[in-house]
């Protein structure tokens, strides 16, 4: 049989994460598991129950309910990834919005919340076989990943991405709300206590403001190859 390996892909937001963790996965049959829509799906549902708005946050009647949130995906044969749910619904549109974006780092923050999401992240990728993206995959899900990939890029590339992407889905936002939104949250997740977003010491860094995406994808292979012995 092949070898498998876990592939562990972190990095600062809108640094294009999913898209090459995405082509990995296709490119391997692995699985592909984007750990930030895990977080933003329990963000989301902090929302629905009025745990936390911009000008409130009760963090520990979110705590108390974490029982009651069950995160599934299910792979999407025309999209070709998978989606994710939160109680049985699909989510995968709504926790895309800048309003979830603006809280999401706060709720990522909580040590429960990490501790609930971490465990699952690690029992879908006891077999290997898988390719996962977030803030802490190659330190603290995965440190034992045979391949960890670090992601940069400047703050006004990313802020350009993500904005188009909202503005493809029909989003009303601003330029300037964007990027400040990126630096927020970049800020939050590099200097809370828990699991901070540091580069792991084995990470490989990829500054990719102005690497094209078939040079990353060419490139990030030649790595995986190199570790499958191939
Ligand atoms: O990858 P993303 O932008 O969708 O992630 C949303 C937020 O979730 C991000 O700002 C920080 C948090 N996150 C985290 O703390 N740990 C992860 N492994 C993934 C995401």
């Amino acid at each position: 049989m092949t070898k498998k390996i876990t592939i562990a892909i972190d990095g600062f937001s809108s640094t294009g994460k999913s898209t090459i963790a995405k082509q990995l996965a296709k490119q391997l049959g692995y699985i592909y598991v984007d750990t930030g829509a895990m977080y933003r799906a329990v963000t989301l549902y902090a929302m629905q129950q009025n745990y936390i708005s911009d000008s409130h946050f009760n963090s520990e009647n979110l705590i108390i309910d974490l029982n009651n949130i069950t995160l599934s995906f299910s792979f999407n044969e025309s999209l070709g990834f998978a989606e994710i749910y939160l109680n049985n619904i699909n989510v995968e549109k709504t926790i895309r919005t800048i309003e979830v974006s603006r809280l999401v780092s706060k709720v990522a923050a909580i040590s429960e919340v990490r501790r609930k999401l971490v465990s699952e992240q690690q029992e879908m990728g006891k077999n290997k076989g898988i390719v996962m993206d977030g803030r802490d995959i190659g330190t603290v899900v995965f440190p034992d990943a045979e391949l960890k990939l670090f992601m940069t890029a400047s703050a006004d590339k990313r802020a350009t991405r993500r904005y188009k992407e909202l503005l493809n889905r029909g989003d009303k936002v601003n330029f300037e709300e964007v990027l400040h939104n990126v630096q927020e949250r970049d800020r939050i997740d590099s200097t809370r206590e828990d699991s901070p977003l540091i580069e792991a010491d084995d990470a490989i860094e990829f500054d990719n403001s102005d690497m094209g995406l078939k040079e990353q994808f060419d490139r990030i292979m030649s790595l995986v190859n190199t570790r499958l012995g191939l």
